[in-house]
């Protein structure tokens, strides 16, 4: 573009492209947000009087040495001691905790379960949580729980916030808003959000019923993978991350306020919304995937590599290099490894696998493992293809080849991994998914160059 009158004078863009309404892209930014213009203040967090006569208030992540410290400056319309009163315990009889142990289940063995079906009566968030196993334990903020989640009802002046968990919500069936206290983040199958420990939300049924998967994450929060030599790009790049930009409400009706703190859950009575976060800026807020722009590399001459490749998603334990939890994503991709097994290799592993299916057909496991099905192949214990997907794999015309409509994950962690009640007796469980290896034959019969 010509500009005769001022040879210096450059071309600006306007606002930025690629961007959601309604979200601000990027990983762990330090973003900046207001509702109302001016409600943040600048150059400043504390100042003697906010604009709107808003308070301000720090929500912190992590410790305030921490480093990086991860927190969030908050300007709301009351502070949040005014949302919390007195408490008053509650069951919440299918949301478990860590450490559940229960004497009467066998955790030991490769398990594997059909989609979780909906029942007739209505479910929120809260209610309609199904634990299936829980690793480590709550109250030293080390390991995990995994959940499905079968949602009929939106949350109605009912709030809720987790003090124990990060929590990973990866949808499957539906479409889930959360009304954060930092934001608005609407969820659809193949894509996943993240809440931090302490966020303030509700959530409403967009299209239901809704189904899904959770992992509760106790320990230290989600953060994107090494790279190692794969280098800055590809996997999950942090451009592809949002997190929603500041929405309140000032709504005054008898709410309730549902805390899960240390295993157990709490209410307290309060009289408005806590919606009421006018402004906000730092870097510890919800935020959402897309799951369709994982950028997966892979084997391009031969071998099959680890499934560590495949990470979007890892929460570090104190064992560097072995995570508390690895959130890994198996989609579409080309196959062209030459002279090669395909599928995953037969393996025991000391890590705990615990794998959802969101849609299609997964590549070790042509029939059986269906969407909104789970699988858990836990601590050492020994697993790998069936007989139909080794005879295909061992057999096969290795040309390229697309896996195409295929969407699983695997919740991975350190810690083995112990079923519910609910996990063992009440979900369809897969009596005969042992039986899958069990023909599996014998080829060595000593005969030298036998394949
Ligand atoms: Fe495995």
């Amino acid at each position: 573009m010509n500009h005769p009158t001022d040879p210096h004078k450059m071309t600006q863009a306007g606002t930025s492209v690629g961007t959601h309404a309604g979200y601000m892209p990027g990983f762990g930014n330090d973003f900046e947000t207001e509702a109302l213009p001016g409600a943040l203040p600048q150059g400043m967090n504390s100042p003697q009087r906010c604009n709107y006569g808003l308070y301000g208030e720090q929500l912190s992540g992590t410790a305030f040495t921490a480093n990086p410290p991860e927190r969030t400056w908050c300007y709301r319309i009351r502070p949040s001691v005014k949302h919390s009163h007195r408490y008053e315990k509650i069951e919440l009889p299918h949301w478990k905790s860590a450490p559940c142990v229960d004497p009467d289940v066998i955790s030991l063995g490769q398990y594997r379960w059909d989609a979780v079906p909906h029942s007739d009566g209505g479910l929120t968030w809260l209610t309609g949580m199904r634990t299936m196993t829980t690793a480590g334990d709550v109250n030293t903020q080390v390991g995990m729980a995994s959940h499905i989640y079968l949602v009929t009802d939106s949350m109605e002046d009912d709030y809720f916030f987790s003090a124990d968990s990060e929590m990973l919500v990866v949808p499957q069936e539906g479409r889930l808003r959360f009304a954060t206290e930092l934001g608005i983040i609407d969820l659809e199958p193949k894509e996943i959000a993240i809440l931090p420990r302490g966020l303030v939300y509700r959530v409403e049924v967009l299209e239901g019923p809704a189904r899904g998967f959770v992992c509760e994450n106790y320990g230290q929060k989600f953060e994107l993978p090494g790279r190692g030599p794969i280098g800055a790009n590809c996997m999950a790049n942090p451009r592809d991350f949002k997190a929603p930009v500041a929405a309140f409400e000032d709504r005054e009706v008898p709410s309730t306020v549902t805390v899960k703190w240390c295993g157990q859950f709490h209410t307290t009575k309060i009289g408005q919304s806590p919606l009421d976060v006018v402004a906000w800026h730092g870097n510890y807020a919800p935020y959402k995937y897309d799951l369709r722009t994982y950028c997966p590399v892979g084997a391009i001459l031969f071998d099959h590599p680890d499934p560590s490749i495949f990470t979007v998603l890892t929460a570090p334990s104190g064992q560097p290099g072995t995570a508390n939890i690895d959130f890994v994503l198996f989609r579409e991709r080309w196959m062209v490894a030459e002279d090669t097994f395909r599928p995953p290799w037969y393996h025991k592993n000391i890590m705990s696998e615990l794998m959802g299916n969101i849609y299609g057909q997964y590549d070790a496991k042509p029939q059986g493992f269906v969407p909104g099905g789970m699988s858990l192949h836990n601590m050492m214990l020994p697993h790998g293809p069936d007989r139909e997907a080794f005879e295909k794999a061992s057999n096969a015309n290795l040309g390229p080849d697309k896996l195409d409509n295929t969407m699983s994950f695997m919740f991975e962690t350190r810690f083995p991994q112990h079923l519910t009640p609910f996990a063992a007796n009440e979900a369809p469980l897969q009596d005969d998914y042992i039986d899958c290896w069990t023909s599996l034959e014998k080829k060595f019969d000593g005969t030298p160059g036998k394949k």
